[in-house]
């Protein structure tokens, strides 16, 4: 089964996070014929159509297998700023359409690509067949169960750590600041728009939860135990040598949101949260994987995309997770045990330089 095929189990929606997997991404979209620099690279990429570039087949722990299209929406990583939110937003639909014609049952919006949307990716459930969700639920589970598994390998237990949001009020941030903010002893908050900040401390408070917002993160820092960065840009003050010695820092963004030099800092306390892995394995034609989609463990992915795979597998074509702030733990318990059931869990913990586990 593959883009020509009258039917596929589900889509995933892409868009690549540097010019190094790009490069890498083009030597393998024209089978080694061109082999641009990433300058070169930077002058055509945004004006390639989305389109679907590969197909995947994905193996349960049941026995199930299914199989489904990558499709890459062609937005530069140097473009994901607001200046460029109309351009992305018509390639998100493009892609969403490409999804369609291919009669996808299910849908995924990876990564940045529901941010363009900006919470109205309802629109793209519009009746017809394909059904889009944006994974964040999944994502979620799965950077909430990292988080809990760093704490016990360094032995630290949740009611004593002050825990920084960087990103709390967006859709992922405040799923994990619902599930962490009654078991650890204070909540640090971070964005940029103090208002909508200021309001959900407030709303915290009301409930009884030590919370401190700020939207300058310098403040925050020397007190957090624990870092969960899920903000939709880079946090370009992160500075490493505010930082508790003894910190744990998950980084969920995509691209990733903090960028200081990881063998200078942390490499063995930071690492890429949202990531599941496949334990029954999954396979790309034509196989791409060493070209640009490679981690230092096997069989990892995004939870986003794996959320699509999972509603697949069980045949539930829906929107599960749609809009913003529309996450809730019951949703989170309930995916996160789908997944598990098809072999589908929260990956080792692992950043770009090195395994933990
Ligand atoms: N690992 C995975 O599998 C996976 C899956 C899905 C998404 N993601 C990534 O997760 C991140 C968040 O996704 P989302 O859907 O939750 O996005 P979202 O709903 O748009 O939320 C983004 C949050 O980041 C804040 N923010 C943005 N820039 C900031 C900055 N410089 N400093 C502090 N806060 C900042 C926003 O608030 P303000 O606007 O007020 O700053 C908001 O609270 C993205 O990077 C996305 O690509 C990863």
């Amino acid at each position: 089964m593959g883009s020509q095929s009258s039917h596929i189990d589900f889509a995933l929606i892409g868009h690549q996070d540097s010019w190094k997997k790009i490069t890498g991404f083009i030597e393998f979209l024209t089978k080694g014929k061109r082999k641009l620099t990433e300058s070169q690279a930077a002058e055509v990429y945004s004006f390639i159509p989305p389109r679907a570039v590969f197909d995947i087949e994905v193996r349960s722990i049941t026995g199930q297998t299914v199989r489904g299209s990558y499709i890459e929406t062609f937005i530069s990583p140097d473009e994901l700023g607001l200046r460029y939110w109309k351009r992305n937003m018509f390639k998100v639909q493009e892609a969403a359409a490409c999804a369609r014609q291919l009669n996808a049952a299910v849908a995924t919006l990876g990564g940045f690509t529901s941010i363009v949307l900006e919470g109205r990716d309802d629109s793209l459930n519009d009746g017809s067949y394909t059904k889009f969700t944006t994974g964040n639920t999944l994502t979620a589970a799965f950077i909430v169960r990292n988080l809990e598994k760093a704490c016990r390998r360094f032995g630290k237990e949740l009611g004593d750590q002050q825990l920084l949001v960087i990103g709390a009020t967006g859709d992922i941030g405040s799923a994990c600041l619902e599930y962490f903010s009654r078991k650890v002893k204070k909540v640090l908050l971070c964005a940029r728009q103090q208002v909508i900040l200021d309001a959900l401390a407030a709303k915290l408070q009301r409930q009884g939860i030590a919370a401190q917002a700020s939207t300058d993160i310098r403040q925050l820092l020397p007190q957090a135990d624990l870092v969960i960065a899920i903000a939709s840009s880079t946090i370009e003050n992160f500075v490493p040598e505010l930082c508790k010695k003894d910190i744990i820092i998950c980084d969920a963004g995509y691209p990733k949101n903090l960028v200081f030099d990881l063998k200078g800092y942390f490499s063995d306390r930071l690492f890429s949260g949202g990531m599941g892995q496949v334990q029954g394995g999954y396979s790309f034609t034509p196989e791409i994987h060493h070209s640009f989609y490679h981690f230092p463990v096997e069989c990892v992915g995004h939870g986003c995309l794996q959320e699509a795979v999972i509603l697949a597998f069980e045949n539930m074509h829906e929107p599960f997770s749609t809009g913003k702030g529309n996450i809730t733990l019951e949703k989170m318990d309930r995916i996160y045990a789908l997944a598990n059931k098809h072999g589908i869990r929260e990956s080792p913990l692992f950043n770009p330089l090195m395994a933990w586990d």
